[in-house]
């Protein structure tokens, strides 16, 4: 940690930003295995967010791993290292204003605990995306798990690489029981609560 760093305080607070928007700004973090269907339920909640006329902000994979976190692989040392990029940046946003939709694989209990603690927890909503092993194997949509069963890429998520499934998150979703529509709905119902309530 650096030294010599005073805080400053800015003029506008996250209080006034919640204000000027008409609503609370949280984070809504989802954990799953590749392909589960994070990216998929993630961007449906976002629209229906958006039709509220919800300020929100999506992460994921895509926008992060090619930028941000361009310098980091998937070493249990690196995704530590992305996960807590992103929950700083997920922080920073909630400051902002912002309802935050973060879709990351996040395998580890104990790196999922350590986001919490630097988001918050009263700020922290988790989602689990639980669909088997089996069934994002069969869908290999990105065609990642054929290679990693043929050793073409190493620690691979649930081949090569743990996931821990999350002990006691907010929302599970089995996607092999409920439709994306339903899961979708049944998330917006849950934010909408806290929107209000928080
Ligand atoms: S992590 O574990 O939270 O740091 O991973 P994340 O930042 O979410 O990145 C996951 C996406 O990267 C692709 N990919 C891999 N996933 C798992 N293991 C390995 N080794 C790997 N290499 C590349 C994969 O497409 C993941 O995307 P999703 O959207 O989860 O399918």
């Amino acid at each position: 940690m650096s030294t010599n760093i005073i805080q400053h305080n800015f003029k506008i607070s996250r209080e006034d930003h919640n204000r000027l928007n008409g609503h609370k700004s949280f984070v809504v973090w989802f954990t799953g295995l590749s392909g589960s269907g994070k990216s998929t339920i993630a961007n449906n909640v976002e629209q229906k967010l958006f039709a509220k006329r919800i300020h929100t902000f999506s992460l994921d994979g895509d926008n992060i791993r090619r930028g941000l976190n361009a310098d980091l692989g998937f070493s249990r040392k690196n995704r530590e290292e992305n996960l807590r990029r992103i929950a700083e940046v997920a922080k920073l946003s909630i400051e902002s204003g912002k309802l935050v939709i973060a879709s990351f694989i996040s395998p580890l209990r104990k790196d999922r605990e350590f986001l919490k603690k630097i988001i918050g927890e009263d700020d922290f909503v988790e989602i689990f995306i639980n669909t088997p092993l089996r069934v994002c194997e069969e869908r290999d949509v990105k065609g990642l798990y054929k290679k990693a069963r043929a050793g073409e890429i190493k620690n691979f998520t649930g081949i090569s690489a743990p996931y821990e499934n999350p002990v006691n998150p907010n929302i599970e979703i089995k996607t092999e029981e409920e439709s994306i529509k339903a899961a979708t709905d049944r998330i917006i119902i849950y934010l909408t609560n806290k929107l209000e309530t928080k």
